[in-house]
Parts: structure tokens; C-alpha cells; sequence
């Protein structure tokens, strides 16, 4: 696709960039995005009912079961160029701050450093009675026990309802107010307050530039809605700008 000229050559001169990424940017990995229909035995199911504090109490084998399935997904599958072309951006631009939504890991496992995970990491269990205790996810099909309290260990993700790490909300922020441009990557931009980070980057003066292969309710407020694969426009905006 075409990038517009003007939009390569304000990123030539950006020093602060952030970026927020949501499903989309893994969906050419072969992992089905949030608002994708769930196929199989998962079909019946809406992620809505099941990444929740009440269907874990309620259902906990359930809602295990539902998330070894997607590690194991997100384990066959691996970082596209998309994921690739961020680690390279964060190479070439001063101060970049990669803040996800997504779950998966791959922005980390691509290379990328400075990885703020809004809504937490699939790879990751943690005590489901707060007792603090987090560990890695070990191949297990029952569902473990805190080594501390004996409660179950539930996957380290934010569920519908429950607050977000507050550290990295706040420095998703501060990268936010501070950035001279903003990209939005593969989010519908329905889930608050991820939501919110362009509209804030806008009203700071950044500009801001979405990538998706559909509009979003973000669209009408962008500078750039760059319409198409993010495994194909990221590679192509790096070499465009920095290349
Ligand atoms: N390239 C770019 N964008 C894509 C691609 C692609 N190859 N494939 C899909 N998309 C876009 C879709 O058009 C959609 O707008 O990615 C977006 C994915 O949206 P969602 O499935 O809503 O995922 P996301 O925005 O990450 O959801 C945000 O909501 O359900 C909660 O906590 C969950 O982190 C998730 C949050």
C-alpha cells in the first residue's frame, strides 16, 4: 500500500514513539484475535465468558482448559514480520514504548525490550487468592496449586472486571503524553482503558496513525488510517522511513 509521504517524513523526525498493539498484529501468526468466532469445542463459548474472575469460581477446570488451549496455540505458532519490524523500530527510534494488549508474548519473544503488557502474560500463573506468588506456566493440565496458600494458580492475564498492572498503565501513559507520534496496531479499540491512549496522545499534539485491515472507532480521529496487513505495512514503514 501507499504510506503517505507526510507521514514518513514526521517519523523521520520522531525521537519519542509510542505504540499500541492489540490482536490484529498476531493474527498473521495464525492466533484468532479476540473478537474472531472461537471454532471446535470452544465455539459455544464467548471470551467474554470465560476470561472472568466468576467463571474461573465458578468453572475453574473450564476456564483452565480454555487457556491451555491458546498456550498451546500461541506455542505452535511464533512472532510474524510484523512483531519483527517493532523490534526493529524500537532499535532505530531514541525513546519507543511498546504497549500491548495482547496476551501471547510475541513482542518480547520477537525481541523487543521496552514491552509494556497492559493486560498481562499468558505464559504466567499467579496465586488466584492474591497471595502474591507468581511462577512460569508448566506444562500441567490440572490446575496447580500455590506453593504458598494452596489456592488454585490461575493464568497472570487481566480478566474483564479486574484493574489493570498498575505500574505499566502508568508508564503506557507517561509514554503516551510524552510521544510525538502514536501508532495504533491490530485493536478494535473497544476495550478501555487501552482505548483511551490515542485520543490522550492526540490532545497532547502527537500524531497519531492506525494500522488495521478494517476502520475502527479510532478512525475518524486518526491523522493516517493506514487500511491492511500489519505483517505487511510495518515492514514497509520501516524501510520507508529508516531504511
Ligand atoms: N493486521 C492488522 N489488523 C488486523 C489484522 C491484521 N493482519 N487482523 C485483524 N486485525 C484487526 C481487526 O480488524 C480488529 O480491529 O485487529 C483487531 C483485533 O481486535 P480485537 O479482536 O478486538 O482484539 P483487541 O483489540 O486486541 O482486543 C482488546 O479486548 O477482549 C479484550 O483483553 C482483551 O486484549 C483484548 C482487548
Amino acid at each position: 500500500m501507499k504510506i503517505p509521504t507526510e507521514l514518513i517524513n514526521y517519523l523521520k523526525k520522531a525521537s519519542r514513539v509510542a505504540v499500541l498493539t492489540g490482536a490484529g498484529i498476531s493474527a498473521e501468526s495464525g492466533l484468532k484475535t479476540f473478537r474472531d468466532s472461537q471454532d471446535g469445542h470452544w465455539a459455544k463459548y464467548r471470551p467474554e465468558d470465560l476470561a472472568t474472575p466468576e467463571a474461573f469460581a465458578r468453572d475453574p477446570k473450564l476456564v483452565w482448559d480454555w487457556y491451555t488451549m491458546r498456550r498451546n496455540k500461541v506455542a505452535e505458532a511464533s512472532p510474524n514480520s510484523g512483531h519483527f519490524a517493532l523490534v526493529e523500530l524500537e532499535r532505530l527510534i531514541p525513546h519507543f514504548t511498546l504497549i500491548t494488549q495482547n496476551v501471547d508474548g510475541y513482542h518480547r519473544q520477537a525481541g523487543s525490550k521496552n514491552v509494556l503488557e497492559l493486560h498481562g502474560n499468558i505464559q504466567k500463573v499467579k496465586c488466584y487468592d492474591g497471595c502474591g506468588v507468581v511462577e512460569d506456566w508448566d506444562e500441567d493440565d490440572n490446575i496447580p496449586r500455590c506453593p504458598k496458600c494452596g489456592a488454585y494458580l490461575r493464568p497472570d492475564v487481566v480478566w474483564f472486571g479486574e484493574s489493570l498492572p498498575l505500574d505499566a498503565l502508568e508508564k503506557a501513559h507517561q509514554a503516551t503524553l510524552e510521544s510525538q507520534a502514536f501508532l495504533s496496531i491490530g485493536t478494535s479499540g473497544l476495550v478501555q482503558p487501552a482505548a483511551s491512549l490515542a485520543h490522550t496522545a492526540r490532545q497532547k499534539g502527537a500524531i497519531v496513525a492506525e494500522i488495521n485491515l478494517d476502520p475502527t472507532p479510532l478512525t475518524p480521529h486518526v491523522d493516517f488510517a493506514l487500511h491492511g496487513k500489519s505483517g505487511e505495512i510495518l515492514p514497509q514503514l520501516v524501510e520507508e522511513v529508516w531504511g
